[in-house]
């Protein structure tokens, strides 16, 4: 049974025709993307507003300016050896 409370949806507009998004994620690739990065870190979102889904592109820094929200992304950041 699927509820039809649009205006409740956290996400409003990435990959509304799958019915649950989920992503998997290689270690050895984040790893790797945090190498490649100028900050080391890979950053991924979870506010649902990101154009770059499921990376963070900053599109929390507006949403959040326009509702007093206060979401911000997942951070990940490899250790140096
Ligand atoms: S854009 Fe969603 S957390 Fe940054």
């Amino acid at each position: 049974m699927s509820a039809d409370n649009t205006s409740q949806q956290i996400n409003k507009t990435i990959r509304k025709d799958v019915e649950k998004i989920v992503d998997k994620c290689d270690i050895e690739d984040i790893c790797a993307q945090c190498d490649a990065a100028s900050n080391k870190t890979v950053s991924y979102c979870r506010c649902w507003k990101s154009k770059k889904f499921p990376f963070c592109d900053g599109s929390h820094n507006a949403w959040n300016k326009e509702t007093g929200d206060n979401v911000g992304p997942l951070v990940i950041t490899k250790k140096q050896a």
